[in-house]
């Protein structure tokens, strides 16, 4: 498929991979809580079965024409057993529901964090979050009470014709004859919900990724004085949302209406045709009572069954929705169990091209190669746009290369799994996270085995000891956003911390020193130095510091490599040299170097 998040849009598109999807996951789910499940199953045949009793015993009454102490015990018996069971119907089928939703918000995240960087690339956040969200509830409000209403409605609808087929087949057959046309109505009806609820759905998750990315950068909406647009642009996407949802509930209401006057028409005709069976003695008043209302749960049960049946609907093109996400391919991994030497391994890009467009019409590298040596600091520098963060997000198998060889070691990275390599990397992205976590699990957080001391030495080494121990709880300061925001220079301290302690063999840092001041450049620089040696470093940098601090520097233009070397050698060119001394310009810098080396 060419646009995997295109998945979201049309769930019938897209090839499968060989994952077990949304109805596998709540199969599962379901059967593994069998003592719910039984409760469930026991408990809603006890109150149906009760439900069908109580006509009986009315039946009676009627004809005896008084409510005699017997009749009353066993009126309240089969009362408070109907009672009881529905309660335990009740809450065996809301867990149910509960424990499914949970398993399929899980397999969602789970699966989400395996998909490759083009997936990230055309998929909204809120478009996500509100897959967990609506999708997910309304399987939950499906599983925990629309299908159980569903099924407690077939089997009070069977019993009850049963009965009524059994006391008297002429009268039940006025009744039945109305069935197959309601059935047909409904099933017609039912095509025409479903396509509703699928763009309503769609609607849905349109409006809230709008949402979420606003309010997400709320700062750039208010410094920019964009409130009123962004609220009148959110009111209309939300208008379209209720646009499909009257469609929707119009639809509902005409199928619910012509269901009850089809049977209200049943029923009356029936009525009429008992009444005078009674007239002429065929048939005792008691029995034309119960007949009646049967016919009454026959007829709750078809009322509450179409309203059932319309939640199953949307349920179910919501499940459709999650099973298409869920299989949608995640990066592949092989098989290969080959183990890696923890010692810093050589990176080597050979001819290596790629483009973030599938179509491949804009390149962003073009035959890229250079050898980043073992144990040693490899910059990548050029003009923004030139490829630096590609080539990191290729080293880490976000993408695969579309020509070309990436090796890292003696490893052909398409011959070993995703987890291998990354299992020797360390990152410091150009814009680092921060997780609503404590200080000193932020910066644990790619080694579990850090112990208090590694953190401390680790923040030490990146400049950031002297501000986390400036906060309120130190190193237990929970972090983020909502709790204890950083500084962007501070952020970036604290991901230089987190990438030293992870202790990996291949260091990969973009930009980690654009927010800092020349203080905590300094400090970060003298880091890298002395992890050098013990891991392989790839920074992707502007600042001629870091470039100066390099062993191999390798400059890029447009995706391409126009120059490299180590530092030294390159100040060989006046162009390099300029731009090494802070005073050159990044534009056309490759056909000004050609010019030098002319
Ligand atoms: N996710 C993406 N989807 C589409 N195009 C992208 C994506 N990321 C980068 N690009 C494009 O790829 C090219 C290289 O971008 P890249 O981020 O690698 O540049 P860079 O050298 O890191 O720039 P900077 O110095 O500004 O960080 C650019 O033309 C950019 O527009
Ligand atoms: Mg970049």
């Amino acid at each position: 498929m060419d646009d995997p998040a295109s998945a979201f849009r049309s769930p019938a598109a897209g090839p499968r991979a060989a994952t077990g999807g949304a109805w596998h996951t709540l199969r599962r789910s379901i059967k593994a809580h069998p003592v719910l499940l039984a409760c469930w199953g026991l408990s809603l045949l006890i109150s149906c079965g009760s439900m069908l009793a109580l006509p009986l015993i009315v039946a009676r009454v009627v004809d005896s024409v008084r409510l005699g102490d017997q009749a009353l015990i066993i009126l309240a018996i089969i009362g408070t057993v109907l009672a009881v069971s529905t309660a335990a119907r009740f809450y065996s089928v809301t867990m149910i529901g509960e424990y499914a939703a949970a398993d399929l918000k899980s397999a969602l995240l789970a699966h989400l964090l395996r998909m490759d960087g083009r997936f990230y690339d055309s998929t909204k956040m809120g478009e996500l979050t509100s897959r967990m969200t609506t999708d997910v509830g309304m399987v939950r409000f499906a599983v925990g009470g629309a299908g159980s209403i569903a099924i407690r409605c077939m089997v009070t609808g069977f019993g009850a014709t049963a009965v009524l087929i059994i006391s008297h087949a002429q009268l039940a057959l006025y009744v039945l004859l109305i069935a197959p046309a309601a059935g047909a109505m409904t099933t017609f009806g039912a095509r025409s919900i479903r396509s509703g609820a699928l763009q309503l759905h769609q609607l849905l998750a349109e409006a809230f990724a709008l949402a979420g990315e606003r309010l997400s950068a709320n700062h750039v909406v208010r410094a920019f004085g964009r409130e009123s647009y962004e609220a009148a642009l959110f009111h209309r996407s939300l208008h379209r949302v209720t646009v499909a949802g009257r469609n929707l509930a119009a639809k509902n209401a005409v199928l619910q209406c012509v269901t009850l006057l089809a049977l209200g028409l049943g029923i009356t005709l029936t009525l009429r045709q008992g009444a005078l069976l009674v007239a002429s003695g065929e048939m005792s008043q008691g029995a034309l009572a119960q007949f009646g209302l049967y016919v009454g749960v026959l007829l709750m049960a078809a009322i509450e069954a179409s309203h059932a049946h319309a939640v199953l609907q949307r349920a179910k093109s919501a499940l459709e929705h999650i099973d298409a996400v869920l299989k949608l391919p995640t990066t592949p991994e092989t098989l290969s169990k080959a183990t890696r030497p923890p010692s810093p391994p050589e990176v080597i890009f050979a001819d290596v091209s790629f483009s973030h467009h599938k179509t491949g019409k804009k390149v962003a590298l073009d035959r890229v190669s250079f050898q980043a040596p073992p144990g040693k600091i490899t910059a990548l520098t050029g003009p923004s746009g030139s490829g630096k963060s590609t080539i990191l997000a290729l080293v880490q198998r976000f993408y695969p290369p579309a020509a070309g060889l990436i090796h890292i070691g003696a490893h052909n990275l398409q011959d070993e799994p995703t987890s291998s390599t990354r299992s020797l990397i360390s990152v410091v992205p150009q814009f680092p996270t921060i997780f609503r976590m404590t200080a000193a699990e932020n910066i644990g957080y790619g080694n579990q085995a850090a112990t208090r001391a590694d953190i401390i030495r680790a923040a030490t080494l990146a400049g950031a000891a002297s501000f986390i121990e400036d906060l309120p709880d130190g190193y237990d300061t929970i972090l983020g956003p909502s709790r204890q925001p950083l500084s962007v220079g501070q952020a970036h301290r604290l991901a230089i911390a987190r990438a030293l302690v992870s202790g990996k063999p291949l260091l990969l840092l973009d930009e980690p020193t654009s927010a800092l001041d020349a203080q905590s450049e300094i400090s970060v620089v003298h880091a890298l130095r002395s992890i050098a040696t013990t891991s392989t470093v790839i920074l992707a940098t502007h600042r001629p510091s870091i470039m100066m601090l390099a062993d191999h520097v390798v400059l890029l233009e447009h995706g391409r490599v126009v120059l490299q070397g180590s530092h030294a050698t390159l100040l060989a060119f006046p162009q390099y040299q300029q731009i090494a001394a802070g005073t050159g310009e990044w534009a056309g810098v490759g056909s000004r170097l050609q010019h030098d080396v002319i």
